[in-house]
């Protein structure tokens, strides 16, 4: 089978990677991929945005699975252009479902209606309404644009002056265009976060190995959010409880009110999560994979990801879990018992502006337990270079999470250029 992958980042050569060992797969295909990517795939030249052109490619083509990484184009609808032939099958939640994260305001209600446990809220069309209710509300908020804003659109703000800057940065300024025309001001949460990943057919799911990001560019989070700085799995801060009760109260509930809904979700679901005195509750929804965890998930993956994704689009994940004695919460039965941990070296200014164009030096051969996955590089006339912000993803396996830690730390310290950026509390 020829399978499809659409973005550039990490998560895309990650996800490369990994499906490129399935015995299933003949040819992988990044479209439009990363300097990286050319190592496991054809980076393929497509205008993503356009989901008629990615269908007529992949028909053209004989592409049996398209997965979908980034969720700009699922919010577009890629998954609904995709014809229904029982031949070109695509990994990916259709645009009703993939509003769960499109809009953050539709998510929250979804949630209320389902009875997920997430913070208090209130939504905003109006700049002014939003600034006389932050003055008359004395305590720490967090003010978020509603629509996509590549993870930045977030503000946790520390003073009701700081929640009125966020939402004139937003609403006024625009500085993430008409994702900013909504807001949610939402009652700010204190405890340690969780990414949850579960792969859904519709009705079931399976979790993935429990992983945590690190969001803040600076160590000791503080800083600006990011799309993520480093991330680890498992997660040390989630027991088998606490994955099962997250499961149960985060996972199930959208699956079923989804589907009651006539939008059943079939993809991959992602919780972010805060583990509070009070319980798990979601922060967002993503529905996707999410980047930089999916470098730690699939590294410790030790089933078929072709298979997996193959029963979610098919609606057989239930009766495949069935069959075997699984349940939702198994993630062990599906991870080997190792650590992962990932490292991303960013480029100066991040995630402000930077430069690109700098020559990378010092990239290690993949070993067993190392790999570097590629995010923002491209092929230079030398070498490759930058050309993202989030340059690459410096990845390690070890027995123990420290053991992941020294040998992505010792890797990323060889690898040089021109403003590297990192963080070098990932894990701590
Ligand atoms: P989001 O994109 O909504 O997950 O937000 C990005 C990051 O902002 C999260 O990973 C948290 O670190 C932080 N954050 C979001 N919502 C809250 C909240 N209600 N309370 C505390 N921190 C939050
Ligand atoms: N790492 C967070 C995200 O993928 O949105």
């Amino acid at each position: 089978m020829k399978v499809l992958i659409i973005g550039s980042g990490g998560r895309e050569h990650a996800l490369a990677w990994k499906i490129r060992k399935s015995p299933h797969v003949t040819w992988v295909g990044c479209a439009p991929g990363n300097g990286g990517t050319t190592a496991v795939a054809e980076n393929v030249q497509l205008d993503t945005s356009d989901p008629d052109a990615v269908v007529k490619y992949v028909v053209d083509n004989e592409i049996g699975l398209t997965v979908i990484g980034p969720e700009a184009p699922l919010a577009d609808g890629i998954v609904d252009a995709f014809p229904n032939d029982g031949q070109h099958f695509v990994f990916g939640p259709g645009a009703g479902a993939a509003k769960l994260e499109a809009s953050k305001r539709w998510a929250k209600e979804v949630m209320a209606s389902a009875g997920v446990p997430t913070a208090r809220w209130r939504g905003f069309t109006d700049a002014d309404e939003a600034i006389q209710y932050l003055k008359r509300r004395n305590e720490p908020v967090v003010v978020k644009a509603s629509g996509l804003a590549a993870g930045k659109g977030v503000y946790v703000c520390n003073s009701a002056e700081a929640a009125v800057e966020a939402v004139k940065a937003i609403m006024v300024d625009r500085t993430y265009g008409d994702s900013g025309a909504e807001i949610i001001i939402e009652e700010r949460l204190v405890g340690t976060e969780a990414s949850l990943i579960a792969v859904c057919d519709g009705t079931d799911h399976l979790v993935l190995v429990p992983s945590r990001d690190h969001k803040r560019v600076g160590e000791g989070d503080t800083g600006p959010n990011t799309g993520g700085m480093g991330a680890i799995a498992p997660n040390p801060a989630l027991s088998a409880e606490t994955v099962k009760l997250c499961s149960e109260t985060i996972i199930a509930p959208i699956l079923r009110e989804l589907k009651a809904d006539g939008t059943p979700y079939k993809g991959v679901l992602y919780a972010g999560i805060m583990l509070t005195e009070d319980g798990p509750k979601v922060l967002e929804y993503n529905v996707r994979f999410g980047d930089p965890e999916t470098q730690v998930v699939l590294p410790l993956l030790k089933v078929d990801l072709v298979d997996l994704m193959l029963l979610a689009v098919g609606e057989k994940l239930g009766e495949f879990m069935q069959q075997f004695n699984l349940h939702s919460e198994d993630w062990q039965s599906v991870t080997e018992t190792k650590h992962c941990a990932t490292v991303v070296l960013a480029s100066q200014g991040y995630p402000g502006s930077y430069e690109k164009g700098k020559p990378i030096s010092g990239l290690p051969k993949e070993q067993e337990d190392l790999v570097v996955f590629h995010a923002g590089t491209k092929a230079g006339e030398g070498g490759v270079v930058t050309s993202g912000g989030r340059v690459l993803n410096v990845t390690a396996l070890g027995d123990t999470l420290e053991d992941a830690l020294s040998k992505a730390y010792a890797a990323a310290d060889q690898i040089q250029f021109d403003g590297k950026m990192l963080r070098r509390d990932i894990g701590k």
